[in-house]
This record gives structure tokens, C-alpha cells and sequence, in this order.
């Protein structure tokens, strides 16, 4: 079993990120040794377009995820710019693609909808993706809920390919983490980058308590009694506490006499447990960024050498060597 998984380098990394995508994620690497984990960069260029902001965003992404436990004596650790097979296969798949499987895809038609200045990268970004999975024999792909159609976007090109050229690309299958609830931001709409309600992994103490301040209460008072369900304070707080530490501030909310500043004390003290081991070991590697640097370099070349062996049997298949 081979698992591979990207992510993009687009701001800091939050909690939704952490417990959605990143905690799981690294997991689920460590249970497969021989896993492949990018850093989407190529991917990134089509929504960011300040080359400094890219450059700096992967580097604190990589050392992000070697601070959360990613291995790379176990995991292929790579930046996928330095594999440049993937753009290479990428214009090949795109001569089988079908105009409108693109056109249905969500994510392209999401973006659009928001206003985005589309680029046709953005429109052909299923494509690219489908290439990432498919270039290194990728039996699973962890991914959140909203990656769903791009995998299954893979899955047919894969197909399509294998149908006209001969078997060449495994079908990889999904892992969707269904039971990850969506975690909320400080305005209890789901925590995301573009809504600016974060609560970031590594923001130092001060920073962190600030902003756990900052998360919206409705207006009851410390007297009220308050019910916990849905209340953004107590679903966070359920990220990091233990089950005990969940029911006894369960029934503080219940019994009255517990204001919203008290339990914000409460996430913070279990939230800052949690973090703070991180926060120390990211800070260590940070301090070494030319290792961190041949880290990914040497992932990168691993990557490379198995990109290359699968290159040449597609261009042999297309027709090219
Ligand atoms: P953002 O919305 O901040 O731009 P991304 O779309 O880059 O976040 O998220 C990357 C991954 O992190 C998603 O695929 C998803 O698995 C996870 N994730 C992001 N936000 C949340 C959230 N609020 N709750 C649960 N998981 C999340
Ligand atoms: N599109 C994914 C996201 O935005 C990132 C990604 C790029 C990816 N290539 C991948 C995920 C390959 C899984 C496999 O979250």
C-alpha cells in the first residue's frame, strides 16, 4: 500500500488544517512507509502570483510539517517543481481530456463564482493533480472532502489512458476523512484562510491567547445558562481535551455562573499543552533551514528517479520515444 498527498503553500497553516488535514495525513505516512507527501507549489502558482510569498510559504509549509512529524528516512518528502515530470504528464493527459470534464469540475467553478480572475492553470488544475497521483502507482490518497471530484478526475483519465494506450496507471482510491467535522473559526463559520478567522499551529503563547480572545460569543451573561452544543469555544475545546475535560466544561455551561472569558481561559490552557511541544520543535528545525532544504532536495531526487522510470514507459506508450 503507497499513499501520496499534497498540500499547498497558501498562507499559515490553522487549526482546521492541523486536525483536517495535516494530523491525519501524517499518520497515515507513518503507517506506510515508502509514502510520498508534496508540497504543491505548481499547483499554488495558479492563485498566488508573488514569487517571494510562494518561495517563503513552501519553506514554512515543509519545516510546518517536519515540526508535526513527517519522516523523511520513511516518507518521500518532496517539492513538486522539482519533479518535472508532473507539468511534463501533464500536457499529455491533457490531450485526452475531455473539455467538459473540466468544465464540471467544482473547484474551477467555485473559484469563478467568487469573482477569481480565472487562468486556465486554474481550469486544467484536475489535470495536473490526476498527474501527481498517477506518476508513482498510488494505490491511496488522503484528502479532505472537497478534493473528492478531483480524485475521481484521476480515476477516469487514468482510465481513458489505460483504455487507449494499454494498461499503464494503477486507479488509485480516495481516503476520505468523512469523520472530520469541520472546525470552526473565531466567527463560527468554517475556520478558513479566505474567511481571516483563524487560530494558527505555531503563533507563539501571547499571540495564541489573543487570539483565542478574539473568538465571538453571543451576549449572555456569566450568570446565563448557556448550552455547549455548537458553541465555537466548546468545539474547540474538544480538539485538545480529554474526555473528562470535555463533560466538565459541558456542565460549567449547563449550571450557569461560567462565562464565555472563563472557558476561553479553559481552551486556551488545553490548546497551549497541546501546541506548545510543536511550536518548540518547529522552532528548532527553523533555526536549520539549509537542512530542512536537503531534506527536500533528497526527496526530491527519490521522487525524480521513480518519475523518470514511469515517464519513459508513457512516452514509449504514446508514441514520443
Ligand atoms: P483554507 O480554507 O484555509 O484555504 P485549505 O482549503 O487550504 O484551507 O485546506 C486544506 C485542507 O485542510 C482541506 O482539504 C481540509 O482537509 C482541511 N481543512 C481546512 N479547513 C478546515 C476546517 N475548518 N475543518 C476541517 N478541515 C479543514
Ligand atoms: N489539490 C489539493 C488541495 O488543494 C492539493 C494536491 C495537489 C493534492 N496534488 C495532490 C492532494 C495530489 C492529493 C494528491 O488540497
Amino acid at each position: 500500500m503507497r499513499a501520496l498527498t499534497g498540500i499547498q503553500p497558501s498562507g499559515i497553516a490553522h487549526w482546521g488544517n492541523l486536525f483536517g488535514s495535516m494530523i491525519p495525513i501524517t499518520k497515515l505516512c507513518d503507517e506506510h512507509p515508502g509514502s510520498f507527501f508534496m508540497i504543491a507549489d505548481l499547483h499554488a502558482l495558479t492563485t498566488m502570483t508573488d514569487p517571494k510569498k510562494l518561495k517563503k510559504e513552501s519553506f514554512e509549509l515543509a519545516v510546518d510539517l517536519l515540526a508535526l512529524g513527517i519522516d523523511p528516512e520513511k516518507t518521500i518528502f518532496f517539492r513538486q517543481s522539482d519533479v518535472p515530470q508532473h507539468a511534463e504528464l501533464a500536457w499529455i493527459l491533457s490531450t485526452i481530456t475531455p473539455m467538459g470534464l473540466m468544465e464540471r469540475a467544482h473547484s474551477y467553478k467555485d473559484k469563478v463564482a467568487q469573482g477569481l480572475d480565472a487562468n486556465v492553470g486554474l481550469f486544467t488544475y484536475p489535470i495536473l493533480m490526476a498527474c501527481d497521483i498517477l506518476l508513482y502507482d498510488i494505490d491511496l490518497v488522503p484528502v479532505g472532502k472537497d478534493q473528492k471530484q478531483h480524485l475521481e478526475i484521476a480515476r477516469d483519465l487514468a482510465q481513458k489512458f489505460n483504455h487507449r494506450f494499454g494498461e499503464t496507471f494503477l486507479l488509485p482510491e480516495p481516503r476520505i476523512a468523512e469523520e472530520v467535522a469541520v472546525i470552526p473559526g473565531i466567527d463560527a463559520r468554517k475556520m478558513s484562510k479566505s474567511y481571516n478567522n483563524t487560530l494558527e499551529i505555531f503563533a507563539e503563547e501571547k499571540q495564541l491567547r489573543k487570539q483565542i480572545m478574539r473568538i465571538e460569543t453571543d451576549s449572555k451573561t456569566v450568570e446565563d445558562k448557556k448550552d455547549p452544543e455548537g458553541n465555537t469555544i466548546f468545539e474547540l475545546y474538544k480538539l485538545f481535551a480529554q474526555e473528562e475535560e470535555v463533560e466538565t466544561m459541558a456542565k460549567l455551561f449547563r449550571a450557569g455562573n461560567f462565562g464565555y472569558g472563563d472557558a476561553k481561559k479553559m481552551l486556551f490552557e488545553a490548546a497551549n499543552t497541546f501546541l506548545s511541544p510543536l511550536r518548540e520543535k518547529r522552532k528548532i528545525i527553523a533555526e536549520d533551514p539549509k537542512r530542512v532544504q536537503k531534506i527536500l532536495e533528497e526527496g526530491g531526487k527519490k521522487a525524480r528517479q521513480r518519475a523518470e522510470r514511469k515517464m519513459e514507459k508513457i512516452q514509449k506508450k504514446v508514441g514520443l520515444a
